[in-house]
């Protein structure tokens, strides 16, 4: 009996040293967010294992999580759910069964997961995308962009700025019963980092004729160059996004070659000759002095110039809109940039408003101080948790008021 009861003990403290990591005092309801983040370190080491043993790629076992979260499309009392494709590439459309006082908003949504997993059917993107098209009687568009490792950078971006450019044309706009002054891209994580490229990239297009009326930005990747920044060093192992995951994210994104990933991870991938461009992820400058702390600003380490030949991608602004001059700033729409105070992503997030405020660009920026990365995602059992309740719907009022 005493052993049975000392092994017991011993299990219990092992599991629950297993699920136990630091959690800011300021978030409510921590265990659940710990019970999460157990899981995910749980699928983490799986892909490392299956990925050491050569039995499969490390993403595909992160995959997994999206598949178990993945939703067929069923239409409910307010909206038509569908997966179809436009321009060739798979979406899932939202139409509002509320009969329109006269034309629509729409919302072209690109859901997150660092370019390599992630879908629209996920239960949490699908009742993303629902409540956004109930709440704003909107067409959402979210997009099924092709993902890493199978296809690399620019592929993910060009699947959802085909999506976008197609859907702008009048006649599609018309068929849909949309109103071409009242369109918008969004998009958390990779995929606010796809919704600011496209909303980049639109302006240069003659070919585009609608403009877009905002872009909403949720907690988004927008920068390759400074993988040191402070709230990398700061939330390095928050979860549910940890700096090296980020970092794998990001190298994935344009190749599963580990030299590159290697050089991230030493923040030592930049060569020399693209030094200039650091004037663009300057945190030094860029940051306000209660997110600098008492980090220091070092000037940038270089690496070899061989990485950047192989993989330019990682100093293109359609992977990096950070990356862009002013100028390309300055015609982009109102702005909804949300950052939240416990994650890697925060001074990407930060340092792109203050460079859309400098270019004269409209801007909310909301700043959740309790906030983690994927917080606006936690709204549904067992992961509901009331930042993400807040957030969405502090995002839904947004657009409500602005698109
Ligand atoms: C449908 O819309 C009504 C009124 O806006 C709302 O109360 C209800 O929760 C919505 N139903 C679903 C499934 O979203
Ligand atoms: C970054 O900004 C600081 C001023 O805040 C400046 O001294 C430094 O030279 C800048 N570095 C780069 C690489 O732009």
């Amino acid at each position: 009996m005493g052993a049975k009861l000392l092994c017991l003990f011993i299990a219990s403290a092992l599991v629950a040293y297993y699920i136990y990591s630091p959690i800011p005092e300021n978030i409510e309801e921590p265990w659940k967010l710990m019970l999460t983040s157990a899981a995910f370190r749980t699928l983490g080491h799986m892909a490392e294992a299956a990925e050491r043993l050569g039995l499969a790629h490390y993403m595909d076992v992160l995959m997994l999580f999206s598949a178990t979260e993945y939703v067929a499309p069923t239409s409910d009392e307010n909206t038509t759910v569908t997966d179809t494709e436009l321009s060739g590439v798979a979406v899932r459309l939202y139409l509002p069964k509320k009969p329109a006082d006269g034309l629509r908003r729409a919302v072209l949504f690109f859901h997150g997961g660092g370019w390599c997993v992630g879908s629209a059917g996920m239960k949490s993107y699908d009742l993303l995308s629902r409540r956004t098209s109930s709440h704003l009687n909107a067409v959402v568009v979210s997009v099924n962009y092709r993902l890493a490792p199978r296809y690399h950078f620019p592929v993910q971006f060009e699947d959802v700025y085909s999506v976008t450019k197609f859907f702008l044309q009048s006649s599609v706009l018309s068929q849909y019963g949309v109103d071409p002054q009242r369109v918008c891209v969004a998009g958390d994580s990779a995929g606010g980092n796809l919704a600011a490229a496209v909303a980049q990239q639109l302006l240069e297009d003659s070919e585009v004729k609608t403009k877009l009326k905002v872009q909403a930005l949720i907690y988004p990747a927008l920068q390759t160059l400074d993988l040191n920044l402070p709230s990398y060093q700061q939330n390095q192992n928050m979860p549910i996004l940890s700096k090296s995951l980020m970092v794998r994210f990001w190298s994935e994104y344009f190749t599963s070659d580990p030299s590159l990933r290697e050089a991230m991870s030493s923040n030592r991938h930049v060569p020399a000759k693209w030094g200039h461009l650091f004037q663009f992820v300057n945190w030094s400058a860029l940051l306000p002095d209660q997110l600098k702390k008492d980090h220091v600003y070092t000037s940038p380490v270089f690496g070899s110039p061989a990485l950047a030949k192989k993989y330019p991608g990682f100093l293109d602004p359609r992977a990096a809109p950070l990356l862009a001059a002013e100028a390309q700033l300055r015609g982009l729409p109102p702005t909804y940039i949300l950052t939240c105070e416990h994650d890697v992503l925060r001074d990407d997030g930060v340092m792109y408003a203050t460079r859309l405020r400098a270019a004269g660009v409209p801007l909310t920026h909301e700043h959740a101080e309790d906030g983690f990365h994927g917080a606006l995602i936690f709204v549904s059992s067992p992961n509901d948790m009331p930042v993400g309740h807040r957030l969405m719907s502090r995002y839904l009022q947004w657009l409500e008021e602005h698109l």
